[in-house]
């Protein structure tokens, strides 16, 4: 299995902290926040990482981060040239997968389980992971029937449950045909929720609900937040 860490956007929402470097790069707590994602696809055994990220400041993901050998994995880097979405920057790592299937993590996005197992399991179709959350409104989120996820909905004015899609997704090599058929959303992206939305469809969708913390670290209050738990955490 490779790994993909998506640290593409703009970081606007974080501005002026992303003035002089990228999102990714910001302390959640004693670590550079791309850190955690890194961490969380090495604890589930994968080496071959790619880092998918847009062109602001990119060169101090090398400098930070390097070909990967002080985290006894292989890195490699690619750019995406304008802010098109989640999808799209999956897109970009095609090549990278090599047909193989592949586990996708958001950079900004910080785990406390370890999913090993999961990952370790995975034979076709999607696999997302879900969290309980008070403010779902803020997500992708997932409406169950029974056992079964039967739709996401992103960013929901009402959400149908409480139950957030995180930034960790684990896909077979046909995602790429999926991203390929996709076309931009109200707000000009590809959106990550639609490639889920047609695993759904297929009937190939699988999950699981994290019960250790989560937090995305993408605005003031979640950068803030992250930072206390990880904080928590390791005292
Ligand atoms: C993205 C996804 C959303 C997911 C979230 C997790 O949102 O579109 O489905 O719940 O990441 O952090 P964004 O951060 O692009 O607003």
């Amino acid at each position: 299995m490779k790994g993909i860490i998506l640290a593409g956007g703009t970081g606007s929402r974080l501005y002026p902290l992303t003035k002089i470097t990228n999102k990714h790069l910001l302390p959640v707590f004693d670590k550079p926040m791309i850190y955690y994602p890194l961490q969380t696809l090495i604890d589930a055994s994968i080496e071959e990482i790619m880092i998918v990220s847009g062109r602001g400041h990119a060169g101090h993901f090398l400098e930070l981060l390097g070909s990967g050998a002080e985290f006894g994995v292989h890195l490699t880097y690619e750019i995406q040239e304008t802010a098109g979405g989640i999808a799209e920057a999956l897109s970009l790592a095609r090549n990278f997968a090599d047909d193989e299937s592949v586990t996708v993590i958001l950079g900004d996005n910080i785990f406390q389980d370890n999913v090993k197992k999961e990952v370790a399991s995975f034979k076709s179709g999607a696999m997302i992971f879900l969290k309980e959350v008070p403010d779902a409104n803020r997500f992708g989120v997932a409406e169950r029937q029974g056992n079964r996820i039967i739709s996401i909905e992103e960013k929901p004015n009402v959400p149908k449950s409480n139950l957030a899609v995180t930034g960790l997704y684990v896909y077979d090599s046909r995602v790429f045909d999926i991203i390929h058929t996709l076309k931009p959303s109200g707000r000009g992206e590809l959106e990550i929720t639609d490639v889920n939305n047609e695993y759904i469809r297929r009937g190939e969708m699988s999950y699981s609900v994290l019960s250790g913390y989560w937090s995305d670290a993408g605005t003031f209050e979640s950068l803030f937040r992250a930072t206390e738990l990880v904080r928590k955490m390791k005292r």
